[in-house]
């Protein structure tokens, strides 16, 4: 019998890292000798840059817009250690919905049993979560990932999508089953970063998974148009997205979120605000952080 891929979605805010982080755990995930696909479902089409040395690669959509018949072949492009690299595509700028892209290629790979045939053991969804439309919900809402992962910061804005996105999930995990394994902290650096992530994910009864450092080296790969593990694999940074890609592949406890309501949300960030202004101004040091 065929194998059946285990299928993962990470989500998160434009700009936070989502295929930074993507590429380099499909990287990691090849390196230990899985067979990959990465699914780009960003309109921005850049998701899989970095495994195919800084190359864009022709859309699903752009491909169906030029010929009338596509096979999925036609749309899968290899990259870095042999992963099967695809973008969704977006829209004609100005029309059209920016979720199509995903419900296309999605349908074609469907109808072909693209992943069956080619025994892929990870299918990786980099989604674009700024909004949960219905494009873009996809992957949870037909229950085509099984567990979704967001990326994020310890920015208002990237806690904020990672929050909605839980909505989403919370909305759909009846029908669908698509379930939260947890947030990706990315850009952790300082300790009031970590502890902003810690109490948002005990807030709404989740976790990390990992906490990923902002680094230079990711940087330099970027701008050698490589992954980290690729560009420079014997860094500590490598390391630390091996260790990712060794949690998410052995992940299997995936749960409903407790999204905040939008109020509560707000709340809960006037008090972070104020406790950040609190240690600037020296009334409390980061050794006392307190529970707030
Ligand atoms: N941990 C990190 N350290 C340094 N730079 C990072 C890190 N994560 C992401 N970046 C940088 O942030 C920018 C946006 O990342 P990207 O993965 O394209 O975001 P997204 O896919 O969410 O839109 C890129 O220039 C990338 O190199
Ligand atoms: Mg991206």
């Amino acid at each position: 019998m065929a194998k059946k891929a285990k299928q993962i979605a990470i989500y998160g805010k434009g700009g936070i890292g989502k295929s930074t982080t993507t590429s380099n755990i499909s990287a990691a995930l090849s390196e230990m000798g899985y067979k990959v696909m990465q699914f780009g479902c960003d309109p921005k089409s850049d998701s899989t840059n970095t495994l195919r040395n800084g190359k864009y690669i022709p859309t699903v959509l752009d491909t169906l817009r030029e010929r009338s018949t596509v096979k999925a072949q036609d749309v899968i492009y290899e990259g870095f250690n042999g992963i099967y690299c695809v973008e969704a595509g977006g829209p004609a700028p100005g029309v059209g919905c920016a979720g199509r892209g995903i419900i296309t290629a999605v349908e074609l790979f469907k109808q072909q049993k693209t992943f069956e045939e080619l025994e892929l053991d990870y299918v990786i969804y980099d989604v674009l979560g700024d909004v949960v439309c219905g494009g873009f919900a996809v992957p949870i809402r037909e229950g085509i990932a099984e567990h979704v992962f967001t990326v994020s910061s310890a920015d208002f804005m990237s806690v904020y999508a990672s929050n909605n996105l839980f909505k989403g999930i919370h909305k759909y995990s009846n029908s669908a089953g698509a379930l939260l394994g947890g947030v990706i902290a990315n850009s952790i650096n300082a300790p009031y970063a970590k502890e902003i992530i810690d109490d948002f994910v005990k807030q709404t009864h989740t976790q990390v998974v990992e906490y990923v450092p902002r680094s230079v080296t990711v940087t330099q790969s970027e701008l050698q148009g490589k992954t980290t593990i690729e560009a420079a694999p014997a860094s500590a940074q490598a390391d630390v997205y091996r260790s990712l890609a060794k949690k998410i592949a052995s992940h299997t406890e995936s749960k409903v979120p407790s999204p905040l309501a939008t109020n509560e949300l707000r709340e809960w960030a006037a008090k972070w605000g104020d406790y950040l202004l609190a240690l600037e101004t020296g009334t409390i040091r980061t050794e006392n952080a307190v529970n707030i």
